[in-house]
């Protein structure tokens, strides 16, 4: 297993929803994880999300007490960049933003060590652009986990235009190594699944924006008119309101065409600041049932 030589330390930035899942999973699987995020909150509340998802996973009897342990010691949590210096493979999954990625992968070409592989969970974000702010395209790799990352079973591998066969199959290995089935995709804005998934989201807030029904019979009307375990508004939630515009508008701007531009209710939600589940709000409202702030 070439992935089993060359990984022993892995980096995680951005400790959000798909970061502490990424975190999570590398370290139930023996790998050294150092997670960044530049948002102490976000910082404190990963370590309590992933040790309290741990202790689940041992109580349901999904993972013996001894990896639930020995994965809770295996990792460390900086706001501190330079800490990421000896991981093996960096895994970025910051927000949705090609500037911010593209900053983030320059100074992560200049604290890393020269072998490692600079890997992005983006979206849509085009790879070839991310791997351009750094001197070593070839290291560098699209990984796109699914939501939530311990439970999805697939990873999109991502090319970029210089990605080496060496970096390719390093990452599959890893993904491989974490349970998951890999597709490879070429890079274009959204890759495979976001290219597909995305309009069809779009396309149900326009028939909520147009009175074609309501929220609850359009996501009733997918869920068991179509066999998709969650409507597409109730995924919208589940991805985040703003992750979404943003994958729409690198779609729009990628490919071209105004089927891809994000309906103006979809936009408003986002202004409103109700993004979904991680905000309690979104298309739903999920404070009651999370237990968190007053409806
Ligand atoms: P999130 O909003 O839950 O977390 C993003 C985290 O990144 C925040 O904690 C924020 O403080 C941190 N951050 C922002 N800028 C930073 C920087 N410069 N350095 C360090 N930390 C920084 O977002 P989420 O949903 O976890 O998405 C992250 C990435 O994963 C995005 O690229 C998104 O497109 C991708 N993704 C999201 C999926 C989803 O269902 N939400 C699914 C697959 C990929």
């Amino acid at each position: 297993m070439a992935e089993m030589k060359r990984f022993k330390t892995i980096g995680v930035v951005g400790s959000g929803q798909m970061g502490s899942g990424i975190a999570q999973l590398a370290a139930t699987h023996g790998f050294d994880v150092w997670v960044l995020d530049t948002d102490q909150d976000a910082l404190s509340k990963a370590t309590k999300s992933i040790s309290s998802s741990i202790q689940r996973l041992v109580s349901k009897g999904q993972l013996s007490q001894a990896v639930g342990k020995d994965a809770l010691e295996r990792l460390w949590f900086t706001s501190n960049l330079e800490k990421l210096s000896s991981a093996d493979i960096i895994i970025e999954a910051i927000v949705e933003s090609e500037d911010v990625k593209k900053k983030l992968f320059l100074e992560l070409d200049k604290i890393t060590k020269s072998s490692a592989i600079l890997a992005s969970n983006t979206s849509s974000i085009s790879i070839t652009r991310l791997a351009s702010a750094t001197s070593r395209p070839h290291q560098v790799i699209g990984m796109h986990f699914m939501n939530p990352p311990s439970i999805m079973k697939l990873v999109e591998i991502v090319r970029g235009a210089d990605t080496s066969d060496e970096t390719f199959d390093a990452t599959k290995a890893l993904a491989e190594r974490f349970g998951k089935t890999v597709i490879c995709s070429r890079d274009f804005a959204g890759f495979v699944v976001n290219r597909i998934l995305m309009p069809m989201i779009n396309e149900a807030f326009f028939a909520l924006y147009t009175g074609v029904a309501t929220k609850e019979d359009i996501d009733a009307g997918m869920k068991l008119g179509t066999n998709h375990p969650m409507g597409p508004l109730e995924l919208a939630d589940f991805i985040g309101l703003d992750v979404c515009v943003s994958i729409l508008k690198v779609l729009h701007a990628g490919l071209g065409d105004n089927k891809y531009a994000p309906c103006p209710i979809l936009v408003q939600y986002v202004d409103a600041g109700r993004l979904g589940r991680k905000r309690g709000i979104g298309v739903y409202d999920y404070r009651q049932m999370l237990g968190s702030v007053k409806p």
